[in-house]
């Protein structure tokens, strides 16, 4: 067995290749900036895989059993594809794919590669989460460092999930039998709105954390400077469905199929506390 990893610089990547690394199993870094993976994972066999470059993702399948197929946010749904007619080619027999909670219900890219995958003959696994705690510890760092984080999520409940709990599921669905031709909605094991998450860095730093509601003008507005124009309108877009509560949800997955409860937000702010202080 030998595992692609895509995305290993991202938020659940870089956390199953921790765990694959400590299970010893064998993988390879599919990496869009080789120096960020080979620093990250000094001595592991790393590859450029760069969606954009479609020979790297030929190049990048030969070899491997299994893929953990990922992709940025906003990305179109035509490079995953194309990943996975590679991956089919090269003789790869089971994709673990990075979806997103409710994509089931949207004609979004997202959705689009999960259908491809299901109409490739390979075994695949979808899992679909909600909001990263991630998130806090990475775009809103900085923000939280200066005593306050600012978002369009009103006051609607979000069931914020720990990508390290996700990475352990796609490595349990990468390396054991049963959870092919499967999706999983994973979440953690609370719903808290965005007052509470700030709360929760509060009591756990010591510090006092708040939470400033953006209206999506707002958002707009502040964002317009960093972010790509499409990938904006596919932010606006998520958020607007978190305001109207499609992101309060909670389910048992995690604990179906790890046989333990989801981290909390108290524990993943005690594990990361250095990031914000
Ligand atoms: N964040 C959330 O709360 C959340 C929730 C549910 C679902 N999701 C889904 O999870 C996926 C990951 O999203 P994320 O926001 O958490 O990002 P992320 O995985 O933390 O970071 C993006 C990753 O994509 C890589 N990348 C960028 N451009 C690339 C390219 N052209 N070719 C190959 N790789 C490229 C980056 O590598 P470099 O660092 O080397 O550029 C990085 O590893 C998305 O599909 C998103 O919709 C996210």
């Amino acid at each position: 067995m030998k595992i692609l990893v895509t995305t290993p610089s991202g938020k659940v990547g870089s956390e199953l290749v921790r765990l694959l690394q400590a299970n010893q199993v064998p993988f390879r870094l599919g990496a869009h900036t080789l120096d960020k993976a080979r620093a990250a994972f000094p001595g592991a066999e790393v590859v450029r895989l760069d969606y954009d470059a479609p020979v790297t993702l030929e190049a990048a399948v030969q070899g491997v059993t299994a893929l953990y197929l990922a992709a940025p946010g906003g990305l179109a749904s035509a490079p995953e594809q194309r990943l996975v007619d590679a991956a089919k080619q090269a003789g790869v027999q089971r994709v673990v794919k990075l979806s997103a909670h409710g994509v089931e219900n949207a004609d979004v890219p997202l959705r689009q590669t999960e259908q491809y995958l299901e109409a490739s003959g390979l075994q695949w696994t979808h899992l679909r989460p909600t909001w990263f705690m991630q998130n806090y510890s990475t775009s809103h760092a900085a923000a939280i460092r200066q005593g306050g984080f600012a978002e369009p999520a009103g006051d609607a409940k979000t069931g914020f999930i720990d990508a390290r709990d996700i990475a352990e599921v796609a490595m349990v669905a990468l390396t054991r039998d049963g959870y092919h031709g499967k999706a999983y909605a994973l979440t953690g094991p609370e719903l808290l709105d965005r007052r509470q998450v700030a709360e929760r860095f509060t009591r756990e730093l010591g510090t006092k954390v708040t939470y400033t509601p953006l209206s999506d003008e707002q958002f707009r507005a502040a964002m317009k400077p960093y972010l790509p124009a499409h990938y904006l309108e596919v932010l606006s877009a998520l958020y607007g469905q978190v305001r109207a509560g499609s992101s309060a949800v909670q389910t048992d997955s995690v604990k179906r199929v790890l046989g333990r409860e989801p981290r909390s937000f108290a524990q993943f702010v005690r594990d990361h506390r250095g990031i914000w202080s």
